[in-house]
């Protein structure tokens, strides 16, 4: 069978479902024709599950929406007028309807203005090939692929390329760069020369663009296999410069009397890439995006020493929050989970150079909680030699840091610990008003915890509790009975 049939089937199968002859059927009965478009079309092509379906019509998208519908038994009809379009939830899939439009855009706004006009017409206003092919739900051509521009081809050798010329299409709504990259990243395609090109020379229209959509691109892209495809591609444009200069700040290698850093981007990149092998959490990848971020600004050169960048784990944990809202990202405790890794990202490697005391482990435990594996899977991804013996060794040590971490936590149970003394029993004991003292006797408890001092238990803690409080100078309450 020939690859053309092979296709045929494969659309053939994936339409020949009740639902997509009913849609077939509504469109007849309104005498519209329809098409399916756009991602849905593509992913049919690839072979990539997706619950969105888009329908393009010839005439009205709201009529043969509320059609649909009611010969579906669908729910609620919402429609957009100002944009022509209407959507519906079927079982678990959002189908969409818009007409097809004839669109032409003005420089400082992504809202075109909009026409009536013919399927080739939508074809053309749309961002790439691969997404500009349409499958007919009309009964005399019913699952007929129509591929004005090779979308299929592209789809075949891999390459993301714009139906127009690229200057035009770009120019028209900037945010497909970012698309155009996404979609690299995520499928692993390559951006056709001349688009690149043009990417290239109109980086900076993405200031049209909102932070929002932008964070939305930037997060499917960190959420691929291999997002080092996607920020490389970023760089090399200049779109990345637009709204992260501290991540372009990262690359570059200065050399000083013979000794040299590495190149911290390039570094960061591989750090991503190895988290994103280990697990799909966004923001253990936005944690290893983020965390050498301050090692430009700590950077000094030591004669002796070479090159320190002190207090970057500090200032970096410090930076997370501006830049999160800078870059429209949520700044509740998913930037706070950021925050704390990166604060903490040096920890687990200093546990793995020295003979390491149990406080040393409490401590990190302690502070680490609920997301000291997540932290131990950012600092095992941070193992970016190329000795492969020396990544070897490295995550041996890892290993060992591991098992003394579970050693510990078995002993003392110190994750999400909470002092066994109160500050309502310090009141109590001590005939005292809320004051720093209290403060200072609860830290005091801790610290003699975390450092082995006294079991982790209510009894030891509270004998401790009268001790250094008399140390203190603090007179036990009166007891009357
Ligand atoms: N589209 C476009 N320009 C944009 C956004 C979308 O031309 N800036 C068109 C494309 O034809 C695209 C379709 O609208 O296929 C649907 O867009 P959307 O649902 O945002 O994306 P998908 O391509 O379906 O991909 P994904 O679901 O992965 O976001």
């Amino acid at each position: 069978m020939g690859p053309s049939k092979l296709l045929e089937n494969k659309i053939s199968r994936a339409v020949d479902k009740p639902l997509f002859n009913s849609l077939s059927a509504s469109l007849q009965k309104l005498k519209l024709e329809g098409y399916l478009v756009g991602g849905y079309v593509r992913d049919i092509i690839l072979g990539r599950p997706t619950k969105d379906i888009d329908i393009v019509v010839v005439g009205s998208g709201i009529e043969a929406a509320e059609q649909s519908a009611a010969d579906l038994g669908a729910g609620q009809v919402k429609v957009f007028k100002n944009f022509g379009t209407a959507a519906f939830k079927y079982k678990d899939t959002d189908i969409e309807f818009v007409g097809a439009r004839k669109e032409s855009y003005q420089r400082n706004s992504r809202k075109p203005i909009v026409e009536d006009g013919t399927l080739q017409d939508d074809q053309n206003r749309r961002d790439f090939t691969i997404n500009a092919m349409a499958i007919s739900l009309n009964a005399s051509n019913f699952g007929q692929l129509v591929d004005p521009f090779n979308g299929l081809e592209d789809l075949n050798k891999q390459i993301i390329r714009t139906p127009l010329d690229p200057a035009i299409t770009y120019s028209d709504d900037p945010l497909r760069m970012m698309r155009a990259v996404r979609f690299a990243s995520q499928l692993g395609f390559t951006i056709e020369a001349q688009s690149f090109q043009a990417i290239c020379n109109q980086h900076n229209r993405l200031d049209i663009i909102s932070r929002e959509r932008i964070a939305e691109e930037l997060n499917k892209i960190i959420l691929s296999d291999k997002p080092s495809v996607g920020f490389k591609l970023l760089y090399d444009s200049q779109l990345l410069h637009e709204f992260f200069p501290e991540i372009v700040a990262l690359q570059g290698v200065e050399t000083r009397n013979g000794i040299s850093h590495k190149d911290n981007f390039y570094h960061t990149l591989e750090v991503l890439d190895n988290v994103a092998k280990r697990s799909d959490d966004l923001w253990l990848r936005w944690a290893a995006i983020m965390h050498d971020i301050a090692k430009p600004a700590t950077k000094r050169f030591n004669p002796k020493g070479g090159w320190t960048f002190h207090g970057h784990e500090d200032l970096g944990s410090r930076w997370v929050p501006r830049i999160f809202k800078r870059l429209k990202l949520p700044l509740d405790q998913k930037m706070k989970f950021v925050q704390k890794l990166v604060f903490l990202h040096l920890r687990p490697i200093a546990l793995t150079k020295e003979v390491v005391t149990d406080s040393a482990i409490r401590r990190l435990i302690f502070e680490a909680g609920e997301d000291i594996e997540a932290l131990m899977m950012l600092c095992e991804s941070d193992i970016t030699s190329k000795n492969e013996k020396k990544v070897k060794l490295y995550l041996q040590r890892f290993e060992e840091v591991r098992q003394k971490i579970k050693d510990v936590e078995e002993r003392d149970k110190i994750r999400n610990w909470q002092p066994p003394i109160t500050g309502e029993i310090i009141m109590n004991t001590f005939d005292m008003k809320p004051s720093k003292a209290i403060g200072d006797l609860k830290s005091a408890i801790k610290e003699a915890i975390l450092d082995g001092e006294i079991p982790n238990n209510y009894e030891d803690a509270y004998n401790f509790m009268l001790e250094k409080g008399v140390e203190m100078g603090l007179k036990r309450r009166h007891q009357s009975n």
